[in-house]
């Protein structure tokens, strides 16, 4: 199996990323097979949207199995599925799992998805969905996993957007206190969808079968008649996979991955920073959901050929603080990546660790942790538990791997709590002033990446170049804003201090108070509104709504209050996780009318602002403050 070459440590490795971005990235790009090698890696005739490896034609699926099996992998382990919510466990070889997706990749075909179509997947974590992933890179098509938390509506919206052929899902997924039926909001979404899908292939799962119409399929049933079907290869420019994500509005952004530059990043990247390699296990405890599980649950670990688990379950009450230390044991984790809030919850559960001593991790190397703020308290506590780095990363789903990180394969940093270390090749980090201007060491300002960026990011957004440049590329001429605060010490070390915008991060779940603000100014009831994430001692942050009800309203305002509560969790689903909106006087604004949203967030997570000077009325803010405080 190929390694990626390595000509130096770190920091000749990041050097040469930008000073010889051609050798540096055609030179990982040995470690993929390629049925049309690259001559060139980057393309910039279209800047500043940039594209990898223009000449390059390669199939992922192919990378990810079959060169596996032909390489004699194949009786090794691809895919360990663990399922403490249904009691199940089921383990699939690399041979096993190329056979189930080329019979499904068959089912496909046959239902006429071709290159460049898309097939949207509503999954929960069982192998059918990495199947369905894989059967979709096979053939070209191009995938978008809608996160099973998300309820009708975003799932519509998504669907409008794809405008997929087929839609795969499941009858049901099984949070830990109630099995969620997914068919009946797959059915609400396409009720309230503009698309239709020609036909929707449901896996049935005994906890709660589903009622199939005329478009749907059975998947066994349709997997019993359908015939393998090879890999097609696609030009490296190509879309892989669309993965909508929460912006400032209602409305998500379409994230697109390429082929080529996917594979080439994320295959340096488990080597190179997780300091995984071929035949070790890989555990990323996140959701295919999410970026996290695209890459780290599913394309990662199978382009370096190692065994990734598929875990369906919590880190708590399934059934308790220990099941990340039992899969360990069981499966001989060499690196568990998960997001912090994960570790809060079971320290929370289990603040000494109890529960560790009956399992033996002696297999686990590393614990990376990214999604969310790796906050000191969190990372000490896991580091003197663990006795192994406890290693942050910071990245998000635009850019698809991470943009900072402990490079732990090609030569570890001394680790500082609450920093996740250097920039990675190809991702010139600035942190730039409100004027553009280098903010000293120290210092904080608007984190940007100068451009191009580095394979495996996004080239775009699917369809919309438009929106791609207004939102990320216009605020700084020749920089990517990636929407994050933070600075750089005299070290070189970044650190990450939380968004920007109107972007939340809650259990590391990233969601938008914008979306949240639509949901509630929807009501009939409700005058103006405002939606912050505040500080939460176990998700990081949650979001708190404040409403004022219009005038004349003959209603209880607990009654209205629990109405937007389930409101959003109906329109945006329970992964929201708003539990608290306050009926208020009025919303505190500048003169020109704009909500003081993060004077809130301050102020509710009690620090003592100061007032801008453009406020309109300082005592609206007096008045809020013990609601924001909860002191009332
Ligand atoms: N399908 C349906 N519902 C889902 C769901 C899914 N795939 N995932 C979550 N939900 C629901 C939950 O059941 C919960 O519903 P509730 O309000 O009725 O209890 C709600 O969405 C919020 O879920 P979650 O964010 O998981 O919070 P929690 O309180 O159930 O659990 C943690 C808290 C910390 C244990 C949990 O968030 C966790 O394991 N986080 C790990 C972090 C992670 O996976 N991050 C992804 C990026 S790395
Ligand atoms: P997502 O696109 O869902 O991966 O969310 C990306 C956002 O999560 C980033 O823009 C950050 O705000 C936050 N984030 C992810 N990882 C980290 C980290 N290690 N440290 C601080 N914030 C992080």
């Amino acid at each position: 199996m190929t390694q990626t070459p390595k000509q130096g440590g770190y920091a000749a490795e990041y050097r040469r990323s930008l000073e010889d971005t051609e050798g540096f990235w055609l030179d990982a790009a040995r470690a993929i097979d390629w049925a049309v090698a690259p001559t060139r890696a980057l393309d910039e005739s279209q800047a500043p949207l940039y594209r990898w490896f223009p000449d390059g034609q390669l199939n992922t699926c192919h990378n990810a199995l079959d060169r596996h099996v032909d390489a004699g992998r194949g009786e090794q382990l691809a895919l360990t599925y663990d399922s403490p919510v249904t009691g199940r466990k089921a383990s699939f070889t690399y041979r096993e799992l190329r056979d189930q997706v080329a019979q499904f990749a068959g089912v496909l075909a046959g239902l006429g998805v071709a290159k460049g179509d898309r097939v949207a997947i509503y999954m929960p974590m069982i192998p059918e969905a990495v199947v369905a992933m894989l059967a979709c890179a096979r053939i070209g098509a191009v995938h978008s996993v809608v996160f099973g938390g998300f309820a009708a509506h975003e799932l519509a919206v998504r669907i409008d957007d794809a405008r997929p052929k087929v839609v795969i899902a499941a009858s049901c997924g099984i949070e830990p206190t109630r099995v969620v039926p997914y068919k009946p909001l797959l059915d609400a979404a396409l009720a309230l969808a503009e698309h239709q899908p020609e036909h929707c292939i449901i896996r049935q799962r005994p906890q709660s079968t589903a009622d199939l119409t005329d478009r749907d399929l059975d998947w066994d049933q349709a997997m019993a008649t359908a015939k393998p079907v090879d890999c097609v290869p696609v030009a490296a420019t190509d879309p892989l996979y669309i993965l909508y994500t929460s912006g400032t509005t209602g409305r998500p952004k379409g994230v697109v991955r390429d082929n080529g530059g996917h594979a080439v990043a994320l295959r340096w990247s488990l080597e190179n920073i997780y300091d995984t390699h071929p035949g070790e296990v890989f555990w990323a405890a996140s959701d295919v959901g999410w970026v996290v599980g695209h890459s780290y649950i599913v394309y990662a670990p199978l382009l370096t050929g190692c065994t990734t688990v598929l875990y369906e379950g919590k880190p708590v009450g399934t059934p308790d603080a220990g099941a990340l230390w039992r899969v360990i044991a069981e499966h001989r984790v060499t690196a568990l990546f998960t997001a912090p809030t994960a570790i809060r919850a079971v320290k929370k559960e289990d603040p000494h660790g109890a529960l560790l001593h009956a399992h033996d991790i002696g297999s686990l190397r590393h614990l990376f942790l990214a999604g969310e703020r790796l906050d000191p308290e969190t990372y000490r506590w896991a580091t003197d538990l663990l006795g192994v780095p406890v290693v942050d990363n910071w990245w998000q789903t635009e850019t698809g791997w991470p943009i900072v990180a402990n490079p732990m394969g090609l030569e570890p940093h001394p680790i500082k709590a609450g920093s996740p270390t250097m920039p990675m090749p190809g991702y010139d980090v600035h942190i730039l002033d409100q004027a553009g201007r280098e903010a000293p060491p120290g210092t904080d300002g608007a984190v940007a990446i100068r451009l191009p960026l580095p394979p495996g990011t996004l080239p775009t957004l699917w369809h919309d170049d438009e929106r791609y440049v207004r939102s990320y590329l216009s605020a700084y001429s020749g920089y990517y804003l990636t929407g994050d605060g933070g600075r750089k010490d005299e070290d070189g070390y970044i650190y990450i201090m939380g968004r920007i915008d109107d972007v939340i991060n809650v259990a590391g779940h990233r969601l938008s108070t914008g979306a949240m603000e639509e949901v509630l100014a929807a009501h009939p009831d409700v005058a103006e509104c405002a939606v912050v994430g505040v500080a939460d001692t176990l998700k990081g942050q949650v979001p708190r709504g404040f409403v004022v009800l219009k005038t004349g309203l003959d209603r209880d305002v607990r009654e209205i209050a629990a109405d937007l509560v389930t409101a959003v969790r109906e329109t945006i689903g329970p992964v929201a996780a708003l539990r608290q909106v306050d009926v208020v006087a009025a919303l505190p604004k500048t003169r020109s009318g704009k909500i003081l949203r993060r004077t809130m967030r301050d102020i509710a997570d009690g620090r003592d602002p100061e007032l801008p000077s453009t406020i309109e009325d300082p005592t609206v803010l007096e008045t809020l403050r013990p609601v924001l405080r909860d002191d009332v």
